[in-house]
């Protein structure tokens, strides 16, 4: 039925006294398509839930910092103030260049809240972002290899890789593993190729990130002009009461 024919039968259909909330055909017409798109970005969003939820067996971000805001983060010193701009700048300029993020210093220093606070961010524009602490996801990948696992090693991968940012959160705890290792540089090497950031979340310095990731991941970190903020300051956990 064309949309004029439509618009004619609901006005037929409508008692008089109900003003028709559309007058012409192109504005039904709008309407509808309108109502596609918010049904089309609605399954868009409900895939990447799943998808998120199939990796970590829950959304990207996890509960405690899902409530983390750039608003709600307080910077009362320079230098504070500094790393919410830079955490701001690259959540706004997020899909204009692949580089990724290292925040690196104390625990407690803000560095889940910023990196959560990017997440929260660009899920608002549609994008996905999985935020997993290195012993989760190595948790995940020896799940793969029970005899009854749901998937495999290489689809854990090819899911990591799909995320449009990867947070890497407690870098440097895990142990040192060459089949880790090796993990980790395939998500990392994958990614960078096909132009998607990675972010590094770590209480280790710069130069000791190296040791720990090795020089191949660093190197591939590297591209693409990364932020890097050093959390110097105390920790906030102190100051909750
Ligand atoms: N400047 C801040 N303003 C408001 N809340 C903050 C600030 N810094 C940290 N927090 C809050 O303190 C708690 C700890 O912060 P967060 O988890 O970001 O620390 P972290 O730097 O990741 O520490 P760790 O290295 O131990 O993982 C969180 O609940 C976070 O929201
Ligand atoms: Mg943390």
């Amino acid at each position: 039925m064309t949309a004029t024919a439509t618009l004619a039968r609901l006005k037929r259909m409508m008692p008089e006294h109900i003003k028709p909330k559309f007058s012409t055909a192109e504005e039904l017409m709008a309407w509808q398509r309108e109502q596609g798109e918010i049904d089309s970005k609605r399954i868009a969003d409900e895939n990447r839930v799943t998808r998120l939820n199939k990796i970590m067996g829950r959304s990207g971000i996890s509960p405690l910092h899902q409530e983390c805001t750039f608003d709600n983060y307080q910077a009362t010193n320079a230098e504070q103030q500094k790393a919410l701009h830079k955490a701001k700048k690259y959540a706004e300029e997020f899909g204009q260049s692949f580089g990724g993020f290292i925040f690196s210093g104390n625990p407690g220093t803000g560095k889940n809240h910023l990196a959560s606070a990017i997440g929260n961010y660009i899920i608002q524009n549609g994008k996905s972002i999985l935020i997993a602490t290195l012993p989760d996801l190595m948790m995940k990948v020896r799940d793969t290899y029970q005899k009854d696992a749901k998937t495999t090693e290489s689809k854990l991968i090819d899911d990591l890789c799909e995320v449009d940012l990867l947070v890497l959160d407690d870098v440097g705890v895990q142990r040192e593993n060459k089949n880790e290792e090796l993990i980790i540089f395939q998500v990392v090497d994958r990614r960078l190729a096909n132009k998607k950031p990675v972010g590094i979340l770590t209480n280790l310095k710069f130069d000791e990130l190296g040791r720990v990731l090795g020089e191949r991941v660093i190197d591939r970190l590297r591209m693409g002009n990364p932020t890097t903020i050093n959390f110097t300051w105390q920790s906030h956990r102190r100051l909750v009461k």
